[in-house]
């Protein structure tokens, strides 16, 4: 499939994990694609692996930097059709011990730094021809109580902006319903325990995955692979008449509480 051919795609957070993994989905599938990230050494590496891609060093707490990331991005490739919103910072402080420093240091990058990233992309994204496509990274974090208070928060957050964005800027909105552009769908994924240094840079979370593969029907955590794949179906034009919805990429965690036994009827 190359579905994105023609099309420029920024991802944020694309130097690692399930970011990189969405930008070599859609760069395998046509599209040329901006690598967007604080480390911009990995950026650099993984951009100069992929057919037609630009890293830029961008941090989304801070405006100017994502700024000058979408202002680059249309400098050397004339467009943006796709945004791959992916950024977000968990941590395992405990509520009462979240002071507003703490806090901020989870919420603004996951939640006012997808705004950001959103505000400084819709202009381009809007120019689009056959509308412009949004696509967040939440978490099932923001749909159920898994713990971490800040985080879960952030991303809740998340999944209501894609629907207030999605009437805001969908074609009725718009006025542009008929035109071939001049609007912007906006959906999420909601992935369950994904494989990604979050979990294997150290002893306690590699142990941690084993025990999270027991809680998944299917089985087994997830690889960033198969969120990438959702979010290049949710870009693409497949997803035409999808707008402000969450897709669980969870392997079944949120489908209800695991009352079966493993080997059982
Ligand atoms: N791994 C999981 O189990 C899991 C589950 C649900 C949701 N998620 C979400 O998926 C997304 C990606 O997580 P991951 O597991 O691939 O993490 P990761 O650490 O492998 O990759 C995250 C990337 O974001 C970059 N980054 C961090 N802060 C940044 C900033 N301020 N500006 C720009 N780039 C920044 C990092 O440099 C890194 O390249 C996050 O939003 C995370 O909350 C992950």
């Amino acid at each position: 499939m190359r579905r994105f051919e023609g099309r420029t795609a920024l991802v944020t957070g694309a130097a690692n994990g399930i970011g990189r993994a969405c930008a070599e989905r859609l760069a395998r599938e046509g599209a040329s694609v901006v690598i967007a990230d604080v480390e911009t050494d990995a950026a650099s590496a993984l951009a100069a692996s992929l057919p037609t891609a630009l890293a830029m060093p961008c941090d989304v707490t801070d405006s100017r930097s994502v700024e000058v990331a979408v202002a680059a991005t249309l400098d050397r490739f004339g467009r943006l059709d796709v945004l791959v919103s992916n950024v977000g910072v968990a941590s395992g402080v405990r509520f009462a011990d979240t002071d507003d420093a703490e806090w901020d240091r989870q919420v603004d990058p996951t939640l006012a730094g997808s705004m950001r990233v959103i505000r400084a992309s819709l202009p381009a994204l809007l120019e689009s021809p056959g509308g412009g496509a949004v696509v967040a990274t939440a978490s099932v974090n923001g749909l159920q109580a898994f713990g971490g208070v800040a985080y879960s928060a952030a991303k809740a957050g998340v999944i209501n902006a894609m629907k207030n964005l999605a009437v805001e800027y969908g074609p009725l909105t718009r006025g542009t319903v008929g035109q071939d552009g001049g609007w912007v769908r906006f959906n999420a994924v909601a992935p369950g325990t994904v494989e990604t240094r979050v979990w294997t840079s150290d002893a306690a979370g590699r142990a941690d995955l084993e025990h999270m593969a027991q809680l998944h029907p299917m089985g087994r955590v997830g690889r960033p692979e198969d969120i990438a794949a959702a979010v290049a179906f949710l870009a693409s034009d497949d997803a035409a008449w999808i707008t402000g919805v969450t897709l669980p990429v969870d392997g079944g965690l949120t489908v209800g509480p695991l009352l079966h036994m493993p080997g059982g009827s």
